[in-house]
C-alpha cells in the first residue's frame, strides 16, 4: 500500500489507474480506524478496482477547539489495518495541501445541513462539504463510502453530489455496533469506564422509541419518553432527539414514508450521535 501525503502524487496515481481503465473508490475518514471504517473499506473493495483510504482530521469541521485537540490519532495502527485490508493507497494529506495559504472557499449546503447536528455544531457541515468536495476532486474517485452512523452527513453529501452533478456514486454503509448496541465511533475511546457502561442506553432508547412508534403511539410523547430514558441512564444532556423523513431529513409527516430517529447526547465531555430507521 502506498502512503501518499501530497496532491501531485495522488493525482498522478489516480490518473494512472484511470488511464488503465481501473475504477477508484475512496473511503473518507479522520483516522483512529475501527471495525465500522473497515466495513467501509470492504464495501469499497467490492465496488471498484482500486481503493484509496483518506485520513485527515479536518479542522474546518470542528467548531470546538477542545474536540479537535482531543480527536484520537493512531496513524501507525491505521496504516497496518488498511494494508491488511488490501487498500491500494492511503492518502493522508498535510493541512497545507488541503488548505494552502489564502484558501477562501466554502461549500455550503442549505436545508439538509440545518437543524440536528447543524444546529449544535455551527459551520460543521460547511467544513464537511468543503473537504468532501476536495476529497472527490483530488482522488478522482468513481465512488465513495459513507457510514449511516453520520446520517445527516450522508444526506449532506448526497445533496452535494446531486446539486453539483459530481460524477461519483455514494455508497451508504450500515452502522456497525458493539454487541451491547453502542454504535462504533472513534470518540468512544474517550469514554470513562463508567460512561462506557452507560453509553448503550442511547441505542436502547432509540430502539424502544422506534417500536412504540411502529405500534402507533404518537411521536411527541414517544420522543419525550426516550429523552427521559437517556437522561435517567446517566447522560448529561440530550442535545436533540428527532423523528425525520429518512430520504431527505424533512420534518416527519407520517409513517407512510420511511422515517429515521436521530439523536445527539452528551456523556461527560463526549458527544455521541446515533440514529435508526423507524
Ligand atoms: O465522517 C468523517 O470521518 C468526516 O466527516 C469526513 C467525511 C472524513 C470528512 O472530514
Amino acid at each position: 500500500m502506498q502512503v501518499i501525503d501530497n496532491l501531485e502524487t495522488i493525482r498522478a496515481q489516480a490518473s494512472g489507474w484511470r488511464l488503465a481503465g481501473e475504477s477508484i473508490c475512496v473511503v473518507p475518514t479522520m483516522g483512529a480506524l475501527h471495525a465500522g471504517h473497515m466495513s467501509l473499506v470492504e464495501i469499497a473493495r467490492a465496488h471498484a478496482d482500486r481503493v484509496v483510504a483518506w485520513i485527515f482530521v479536518n479542522p474546518k469541521q470542528f467548531e470546538n477547539p477542545e474536540d479537535l485537540a482531543k480527536y484520537p490519532s493512531h496513524m501507525e495502527a491505521d496504516i497496518a489495518k488498511l494494508q491488511a485490508a488490501g487498500v491500494d493507497a492511503l492518502y493522508a494529506p498535510t493541512p497545507d495541501q488541503i488548505y494552502p495559504e489564502g484558501f477562501a472557499t466554502t461549500v455550503s449546503i442549505a436545508g439538509v445541513s440545518e437543524g440536528l447536528c447543524g444546529a449544535g455544531r455551527p459551520g460543521h457541515f460547511d467544513g464537511v462539504a468543503t473537504v468532501v468536495t476536495k476529497i472527490f476532486t483530488q482522488t478522482q474517485a468513481d465512488c465513495a463510502t459513507f457510514g449511516e452512523k453520520d446520517y445527516q452527513q450522508l444526506q449532506v453529501v448526497k445533496r452535494l453530489v446531486a446539486d453539483l452533478n459530481l460524477p461519483i456514486d455514494i455508497l451508504p454503509c450500515e452502522t456497525v455496533r458493539e454487541t451491547d448496541g453502542l454504535a462504533l465511533s472513534s470518540r468512544n475511546e474517550r469514554l470513562s469506564d463508567t460512561d462506557r457502561a452507560i453509553a448503550p442506553a442511547l441505542h436502547g432508547a432509540l430502539q424502544a422509541a422506534s417500536a412504540r412508534l411502529r405500534d402507533g403511539e404518537a411521536p411527541g410523547p414517544v420522543i419525550e419518553r426516550a429523552k427521559a430514558e437517556i437522561e435517567a441512564a446517566g447522560f448529561t444532556r440530550v442535545e436533540y432527539l428527532e423523528l425525520r423523513a429518512a430520504r431527505d431529513l424533512a420534518p416527519f409527516k407520517d409513517l407512510d414514508e420511511p422515517a429515521r430517529l436521530l439523536v445527539a447526547a452528551h456523556l461527560g465531555k463526549v458527544r455521541l450521535i446515533d440514529n435508526i430507521p423507524v
